[in-house]
């Protein structure tokens, strides 16, 4: 089922899904706001949803033409309520079930985009549980400090640590496994960060965006309060270093199976020059302030154009019958 294209704005339904039960969720609600009030200015009949347990029930309440998922984290951007949107047979915005699941894992999505050839950072991985000194030692052997030390299934960089020493691992990991239960541990790379925005079914990829942070890398406080953090679109590197990270931040969003957006997380490091994948986020965030709409801002493409072409995307994807 698709979005419906030849009704009058004023007669489509969109349901904004946003809030949900992770540790995004101020945020969630942050850019769901923000796509809500974009798309009523818009004209289009727009109902905000907190989501909890009972979304079911709250959508067959609005039957909605279409549901924008403004939800950051686990149940939300992991494939869950797309699952629930698939059988309730509601058009929904952005990424598919598969998609969604394989991404909001850095392990899954690690593994895969290696195994297609695209650049990735050396690490290891640990579960709850695994033995502390084994880890230590694995991590010896095979990355040298510093490290940095991220849960497999968060994002907003809670729960990532940098770790200066082998005597930080347990402390580190610890507050991983407080949050989720298994564990990514990577050589840290000294070097600038990057982002480029993957949209539509064409694909549209945007141009590269840097983030300068004065932090030791883009935490929470750098991503969400103002002072620690500076943005330059395009960003000012290399034509070919810059097509580079475009052209392997498209292959990521094919190998991923990604549809309508994403977001790709890059790192270029400084001493060697070579690019690498972080992470691939499918439910970027969408406040006026947020990476995504400044990138698409570089190309010409407002806020309001950038939320309704992910709204005029928004279909089921599972080919269900009966
Ligand atoms: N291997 C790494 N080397 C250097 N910095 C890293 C590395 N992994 C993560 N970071 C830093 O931590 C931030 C959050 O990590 P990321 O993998 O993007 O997870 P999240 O889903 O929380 O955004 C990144 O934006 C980057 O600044
Ligand atoms: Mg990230």
């Amino acid at each position: 089922m698709v979005f419906d294209l030849n009704k009058k704005k004023s007669d489509v339904r969109v349901a904004v899904l946003m809030g949900g039960m992770s540790g995004e969720r101020e945020v969630s609600i942050e850019t769901g706001k923000a796509i809500s009030s974009a798309l009523a200015d818009l004209g289009y009949s727009v109902t905000d949803v907190d989501v909890g347990f009972d979304l079911p029930l709250v959508l067959e309440r609005i039957k909605p033409d279409a549901a924008f998922i403004a939800l950051h984290g686990r149940g939300g951007e992991d494939g869950t309520v797309q699952g629930m949107l698939e059988i309730m047979r509601i058009p929904y915005t952005g990424c598919g079930v598969l998609a969604s699941a394989m991404t909001i894992d850095k392990i899954v999505t690690k593994q895969l985009i290696d195994y297609c050839g695209i650049p990735v950072i050396d690490g290891l991985n640990a579960k709850s549980g695994d033995d502390i000194s084994l880890i230590k030692r694995s991590v010896d052997k095979e990355l040298s400090y510093p490290v940095i030390v991220k849960p497999a299934c968060e994002g907003s960089s809670l729960g990532v640590t940098r770790v200066e020493e082998e005597q930080g691992l347990g402390d580190a990991l610890e507050a991983v496994f407080n949050i989720d239960n298994r564990a990514v541990i990577e050589k840290f790379i000294d070097g600038r960060q990057l982002t480029v925005g993957v949209l539509g079914d064409i694909p549209i990829v945007l141009p590269v965006l840097e983030i300068k942070t004065s932090k030791l890398f883009y935490d929470y406080q750098a991503k969400y309060e103002t002072g620690f953090t500076e943005y330059e679109v395009p960003a000012d590197i290399e034509e070919g270093v810059a097509r580079k990270a475009q052209e392997i931040s498209l292959d990521s969003f094919h190998v991923l199976n990604c549809e309508g957006v994403a977001r790709i997380d890059l790192m270029l490091e400084k001493e060697t020059g070579d690019l690498f994948v972080l992470e691939v986020n499918t439910i970027p965030g969408m406040t006026a302030s947020s990476l995504l709409p400044k990138a698409a801002a570089a190309e010409g493409i407002s806020f309001p154009e950038l939320v309704e072409l992910i709204l005029r995307g928004a279909k089921t994807k599972t080919h269900l019958t009966g």
